[in-house]
């Protein structure tokens, strides 16, 4: 079997790490892995298989020879390095916002629209966390039923603003623990024991750019720029895994029972919904896996053809890392690299 050479951008960063986990967990057949950072954790070692790597520095020379780079560096980085990937021939997967609505950039969520990875297109956007776990839910019910408009609400944990939101939720519950001062240092007020209803910067309409970021990519994902969507993106004490609360209505008529069977097929998700059980998905149950959980499916009686469900999914992995990585085997499936 072939193996390529691999080359991970923001490797000691919250999703880089997951990063190199998924790569091993998954079993990506890798002949070289290159871990690159800031010049700050340049040195530092990080285990991969039964080996110890070392960080180095992000430089635009390190391209030159390897099939797939993948980055989780911020939008700036990913901007900037991109194109001497991309020059060198080596395939791009980019976790940032940066190249994700220009219009030739393939945003690609492997379930859903594998399609549009082809040879020649080097650089790949990975979806924002949210919109992921959001299409690979609606799609099934898309092809099925046709949807109108969908109406979401997200819960987000702090791990989906990196390590230092992680670092956050910890030192605040330590400090309040403690009876000691609580200092806000990433988010906007103190996240433990709050909800902020505050995700990126606030737009001139009012909406936050998170919420635009699921609007747009939703439609960009399923190329239907008809379907109607508006967003609550909220950030909540959660270390791991984001929760939606999704409502959608359907050009054609589908049952609670129907909807249910089609997500159970469906590639990439799971169905926790047995009442009788309490089961339904939560952010600690869905930790560490590589699925969309959804439940709570029901019919919304107040409009003609209305559904609620709620779907849950670890935004380290199927949000970010796990989704880059089946978006590589996608790559390698279809012989692009
Ligand atoms: N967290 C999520 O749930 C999630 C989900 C989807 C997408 N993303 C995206 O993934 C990216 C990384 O997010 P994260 O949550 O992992 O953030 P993070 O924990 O803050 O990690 C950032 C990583 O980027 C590296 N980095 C920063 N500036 C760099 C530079 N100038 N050159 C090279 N490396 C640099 C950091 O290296 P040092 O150790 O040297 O500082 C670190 O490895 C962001 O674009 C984010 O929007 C995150």
């Amino acid at each position: 079997m072939k193996k390529y050479k691999v080359i991970v951008v923001g490797a000691t960063g919250a999703v880089g790490r997951e990063m190199i986990r998924t790569l091993e967990n998954r079993n990506f057949p890798i002949q070289v892995l290159k871990l690159l950072a800031s010049s700050r954790s340049a040195g530092s070692k990080i285990k991969f298989k039964n080996n110890e790597l070392t960080v180095e520095e992000l430089n635009k020379n390190f391209f030159k020879g390897f099939d797939i780079a993948i980055f989780s560096a911020g939008g700036d980085t990913s901007k900037k390095f991109a194109p001497y990937a991309a020059e060198a021939g080596c395939y791009c997967i980019d976790n940032s916002s940066a190249w994700r609505m220009e219009k030739d950039i393939p945003l690609v969520v492997p379930e859903v629209n594998p399609e549009v990875l082809q040879k020649g297109r080097y650089i790949i956007a990975n979806p924002n966390c949210s919109t992921i776990q959001m299409v690979v839910a609606l799609k099934p019910i898309h092809d099925l039923a046709k949807i109108k408009r969908v109406v979401v609400s997200t819960y987000q944990a702090v791990s989906g603003a990196g390590q230092k939101g992680i670092l956050d939720l910890k030192e605040q519950l330590t400090a309040i623990e403690n009876g000691e001062t609580v200092h806000v240092n990433n988010f906007q007020y103190q996240i433990a024991n709050n909800l902020i209803p505050h995700i990126d910067v606030f737009m001139d309409d009012g909406y936050t750019k998170e919420e635009v970021k699921m609007i747009k990519e939703t439609n960009k994902i399923l190329n239907d720029f008809d379907l109607k969507i508006t967003a609550t993106t909220v950030r909540v004490p959660v270390y791991r895994g984001h929760a939606e609360s999704i409502n959608i209505e359907t050009k054609d008529p589908l049952s609670a029972k129907e909807a249910k069977s089609v997500l159970s097929k469906a590639a990439g998700v799971i169905v926790q919904d047995d009442l009788s059980k309490n089961e339904y998905p939560m952010p600690i149950s869905s930790e560490g896996k590589y699925e969309t959980f959804v439940g709570r499916i029901r019919e919304d009686k107040t409009v003609k053809n209305g559904l609620n469900i709620w779907v849950v999914s670890d935004n380290l992995l199927k949000g970010a890392a796990s989704n880059a990585v089946q978006i590589a085997e996608t790559l390698v499936f279809k012989g692009i690299v």
